[in-house]
């Protein structure tokens, strides 16, 4: 049987039992061969831009399913392409940057409502993504952290049911996503509010690179660079918050 590593594993565990699977950016192909290999799933569309990926992920279905590899059916194309409208309930993004991420989700609206759900593991630009979601009418049902060598990963549930609708209704998901708390994207609401044990450490992560970010920028005069240095101390001011709140036991109404 395949073992995951904890990030690949914690996409995995959120697959509900019985789903018609997407792996969009499958490259080896791990999570495919663990859902064939539990049984989770029996219909798994594993996609993937470039060739070499899906060669390596043959190698492994050889390897780890010894010819048995029914239900899985590998496609090379760019990403939801590889799929029809409705084929899958569930597609897993993960390992890509976040903005490659939306440029996925807005190609083709009609295909993406299609999908039920999206698990999500941006590389980078977490907050960029948020946002999108958010700004489009996506809920972001829930959050984990996961963590893989020194580095920890965010995973993001999101429910496409009314996406891409009225403004209004994008703003109510909104507002119910951050409760009245200070609207930022850094960090998510869900982590936030269940003071994620890993939280410390990914908050500690995310200002030591807005910090090397904020003394490059410091060194130069241009108003460009003096604003994004104003943005990106906020950024700094708003992750200190929020590391108070999470290590301060006795507070449980996040940064009202
Ligand atoms: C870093 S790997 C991540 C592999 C795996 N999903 C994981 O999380 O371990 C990213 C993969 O996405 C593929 N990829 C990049 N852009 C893509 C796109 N637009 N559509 C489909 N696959 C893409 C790359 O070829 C590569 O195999």
């Amino acid at each position: 049987m395949i073992r995951l590593s904890e990030r690949l594993q914690g996409i995995a565990d959120w697959i509900e039992p019985g789903s018609r699977v997407a792996d969009i950016g499958t490259d080896h192909g791990y999570i495919p061969i663990w859902l064939k290999q539990t049984g989770r799933s029996d219909y798994i569309v594993a996609g993937d831009i470039h060739e070499g990926p899906l060669q390596k992920m043959r190698d492994h279905l050889d390897r780890w399913l010894e010819g048995d590899d029914s239900g899985i059916f590998l496609r090379k194309g760019d990403g939801l392409k590889v799929i029809g409208k409705g084929e899958a309930d569930t597609a897993v993004i993960a390992g890509m940057g976040g903005l490659l991420m939306i440029d996925i989700l807005s190609d083709d609206p009609e295909k993406t409502l299609s999908v039920k759900r999206f698990l999500l593991q941006p590389r980078n630009a977490q907050d960029k993504l948020r946002k999108w979601l958010l700004d489009n009418g996506f809920a972001i049902a829930d959050e984990k952290l996961v963590r893989e060598s020194r580095f920890v990963w965010e995973i993001l549930l999101v429910e496409t049911e009314g996406a891409f609708g009225s403004p209004e209704e994008a703003l109510k998901k909104k507002e119910a996503y951050f409760k009245g708390a200070e609207e930022q994207y850094e960090i998510g609401q869900h982590l936030i509010r269940r003071k994620d044990p890993n939280l410390p450490d990914q908050i500690r992560w995310k200002k030591e690179i807005l910090q090397e970010i904020l003394d490059g920028a410091c060194r130069s005069d241009s108003t460009e660079a003096k604003e994004r240095s104003r943005e990106i101390a906020e950024k700094l001011q708003s992750l200190e918050r929020i590391l108070n709140y999470v290590n301060d036991e006795r507070r449980t109404d996040p940064l009202y």
